[in-house]
């Protein structure tokens, strides 16, 4: 009987409790034993329970929930190879030898690194005497397959990460929020919203509000940012409206590489020789990434689910490490590498061209 077992791993993201149900349900429904690994690579390399055997049951309710269940962890001991050598210990331990991960590109990454190096590994295993080569000899082959987990939906190849919508939804329920009373004194506020390496919840969201003015990182500002900015506020107020809503990523930057701070743009705004605004900072933090996940993120998560699991009944020691994508509407598998590649390349928040037109929209609401 094959052994699957599914974690997640790096920052939590709605929907990744609906992950692991999917995929637990799958395995057991494909004539598998389904396990759990608890708190992410941590659990692979300290094993012992936090390698957990599930049964139907045991994700009961789990489709809605926010978070992730079985813990999630950014690993130290994983990124050093005396880390990976235990994890690969304490599956040949459990009788694990296909592993699907729900994480972002970094902890993805880290999986195709371990299947690489999995028969040294095992050769490593067997010459210190920690395992007998009949105990390592079914378990040659490590079968690994990834779902791309995060808010930030920052991976190339995949049109929605799981969490990204729910993130997005939080994000505008609180800027609808907030231009309540921004309006109600004529204020201007600053959103900060997350993504470091990543503006794709920022651009969305400036869309879905109808902010006055966005920054992300893939798109630099000019040097004439300030006067852009001031520019497009004051035409907004002169048109009569009465609340200014700027958001900004976490890592939002000018072209020299400096950062904008929400500080840096609440004192322009607030410039007493300029639009002289009422500004206020407001960063949403955490509360982006809690919470249930929205019925987009319910449903790419089971779906993706089912098919991760296919996947990994499927594979063969020739076929590189697949993540499952959603790609013009199509659950697909694509070779993973490629994505984290064109993912260092390409700025996915900005593939989308009609934002800058889409932006353009907004006005005096
Ligand atoms: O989950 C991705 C992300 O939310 C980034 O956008 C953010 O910068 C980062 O994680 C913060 O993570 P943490 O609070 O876990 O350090």
């Amino acid at each position: 009987k094959k052994k699957i077992a599914i974690m997640t791993s790096g920052g939590d993201a709605p929907g990744m409790n609906a992950t692991v149900r999917a995929c637990v349900r799958m395995a057991i429904h494909m004539g598998c034993d389904a396990y759990c690994v608890y708190e992410g690579y941590d659990g692979l390399v300290r094993g012992g329970d936090l390698i957990r055997r599930m049964e139907w049951h045991d994700v009961r309710g789990w489709l809605s929930e926010g978070g992730t269940l079985i813990g999630t962890a950014r690993c130290m001991a994983f990124f050093e190879r005396a880390g990976r050598l235990k994890a690969a210990k304490n599956m040949i331990l459990n009788g694990i030898d296909a592993l699907i991960i729900c994480g972002g590109d970094g902890s993805l990454t880290g999986a195709d690194r371990f299947r690489s190096e999995w028969p040294e590994l095992l050769e490593e295993l067997i010459s210190t005497g920690q395992l007998k080569k009949e105990q390592v000899n079914q378990y040659r082959h490590l079968n690994i397959v990834g779902l791309v987990g995060s808010i930030d939906n920052d991976l190339s190849g995949t049109d929605a990460t799981i969490g990204c919508y729910s993130a997005l939804a939080r994000i505008c329920y609180a800027v609808d929020l907030i231009e309540a009373t921004a309006s109600s004194h004529s204020r201007a506020f600053v959103v900060e919203v997350m993504g470091r390496h990543c503006g794709w919840l920022a651009l969305m969201a400036g869309v879905a509000t109808g902010a006055d003015f966005i920054f992300i990182p893939e798109k630099p500002r000019e040097d004439n940012w300030r006067e852009e900015m001031c520019g497009i506020i004051h035409e907004h107020r002169k048109r009569g409206k009465r609340k200014t809503i700027v958001i900004i990523a976490e890592g939002a930057l000018d072209r020299q590489g400096n950062k904008i701070t929400p500080e840096m743009v609440k004192d322009l705004l607030a410039d007493k020789n300029g639009l002289a605004l009422d500004t206020r900072i407001t960063t949403l933090g955490h509360v982006q990434r809690g919470g249930t996940a929205v019925a987009y993120d319910r449903m790419l998560a089971t779906l993706q689910g089912v098919e991760a699991v296919k996947a990994v009944l499927e594979a063969t020691p020739e076929t590189p490490t697949c993540f499952i994508a959603v790609t013009e509407n199509k659950i697909t598998r694509k070779p993973l590498m490629e994505a984290v590649k064109d993912t260092k390349e390409v700025a996915k928040a900005i593939e989308r061209q009609d934002f800058e037109l889409a932006m353009s929209l907004r006005d005096a609401e």
